[in-house]
């Protein structure tokens, strides 16, 4: 059994790690940190958690997690992340971080989106951005994985394939993405309330979110130039799901061949789906799943293709993608705990 600590086990992503961790034959949760309810058992926090319940929140100090642990999920914000990722890392252990800390390449890039310098700068040359179906060969071997953020999942695994090929346009993308009020973690916030997110829906951080680097260095990657794109989010008044609404300029137009290059990149892998032409996702099909749903559209009238994908931005946007990468790091086979069915209505 895989010895596994989960470092900030009372957040959403942390809580959602121990709920598919539960169902993993391979692997046993010896250690789970909370600076906040250290000392109290698990089911006091989360009566329903059945398998994990008796453990016990800790600090999250690295030679306890050390002491205990073979591999790390860490689900704390960025910058305790890195810090916490060297100590780790120094002690032996594999780690798998769900922050934006080791996701950006280029450590002045860090501190331009995060207000903050970089407190591991040394690490990120080796860390392996975790989008699974795109780096699984690197990933297979990484000691540190930089598990990617949920809008930019949702984002790359439609638009890598297609800018690889050549089929799209790196310029003029525009990426309109909507998420439930998860993907903002459990502490409390203001904006965040049940009567300032009910009933409304706007967007947030215009032209300004931390995501647009990442997917900016990812898309250029596979673009093979510097590319930049338009991507604005929004809050949407449910618990889980994300949707992306992608516009993008066909080099080729046709929508068959669009299409094809795109279901034939992901007809071999369990977690990505192209749905038959004229069928779109819904967040409600992907809910609670490490499923990523895609659909297409070539816009006659305007040139445009038109691409719709959705995530569950705790499983595929997190936690799922950072068991995916664990299984694939331990030589599991990589659907191991994920084969779940949507939380369908
Ligand atoms: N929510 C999503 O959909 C999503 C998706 C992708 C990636 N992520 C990223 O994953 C990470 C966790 O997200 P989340 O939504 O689970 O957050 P969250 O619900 O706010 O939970 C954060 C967890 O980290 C602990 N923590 C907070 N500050 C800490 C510190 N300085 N040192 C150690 N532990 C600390 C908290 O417990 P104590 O305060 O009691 O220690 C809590 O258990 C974040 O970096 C987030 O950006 C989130």
């Amino acid at each position: 059994m895989l010895k596994i600590a989960i470092v900030g086990a009372t957040g959403y992503t942390g809580l959602e790690l121990l709920r598919i961790l539960s169902c993993h034959p391979e692997v046993e949760i010896t250690i789970v940190t909370s600076r906040k309810e250290a000392e109290k058992k698990v089911r006091e926090i989360f009566p329903f958690e059945e398998k994990f319940g008796e453990l016990v929140f800790e600090e999250p100090q690295p030679e306890k997690i050390a002491a205990k642990a073979e591999l790390a999920f860490l689900c704390v914000p960025h910058g305790a992340a890195a810090e916490m990722a060297k100590a780790l890392l120094e002690r032996g252990l594999r780690v798998i971080d769900l922050s934006a800390d080791f996701r950006l390449k280029d450590p002045l890039l860090y501190e331009e989106w995060y207000k903050v310098p970089h407190k591991a700068p040394e690490l990120l040359n080796e860390a392996v951005y975790g989008l699974s179906e795109i780096y699984a060969d690197r990933i297979k071997t990484a000691r540190l994985v930089a598990n990617p953020g949920c809008y930019p999942t949702a984002s790359l695994l439609p638009l890598i394939p297609l800018l690889k090929a050549r089929l799209i346009s790196p310029e003029g993308l525009i990426i309109d993405a909507k998420s439930g009020v998860s993907g903002a973690g459990r502490s409390a916030k203001l904006r965040l309330i049940f009567c300032e997110v009910n009933e409304d829906f706007c967007a947030y951080n215009v032209a300004a979110h931390r995501h647009t680097p990442e997917i900016e260095q990812e898309l250029s990657l596979a673009a093979g130039e510097k590319l930049r794109l338009n991507f604005t989010t929004h809050l949407i008044p449910m618990n889980r799901g994300i949707l992306a609404t992608i516009y993008a300029t066909p080099l080729i137009f046709k929508e068959k061949t669009l299409y094809e290059a795109l279901y034939d990149f992901y007809v071999q892998k369990t977690f990505v789906k192209v749905l038959p032409l004229g069928e779109f996702p819904h967040t409600a099909h992907v809910k609670g799943t490490n499923l990523c749903l895609i659909g297409l559209k070539l816009d006659s009238r305007t040139g445009k293709l038109i691409i719709v994908s959705a995530i569950d931005n705790l499983v595929k946007g997190a936690s799922g993608q950072a068991i995916q990468n664990m299984n694939l790091m331990s030589g599991f086979l990589e659907d191991t705990a994920l084969k779940r069915r949507a939380l369908y209505p």
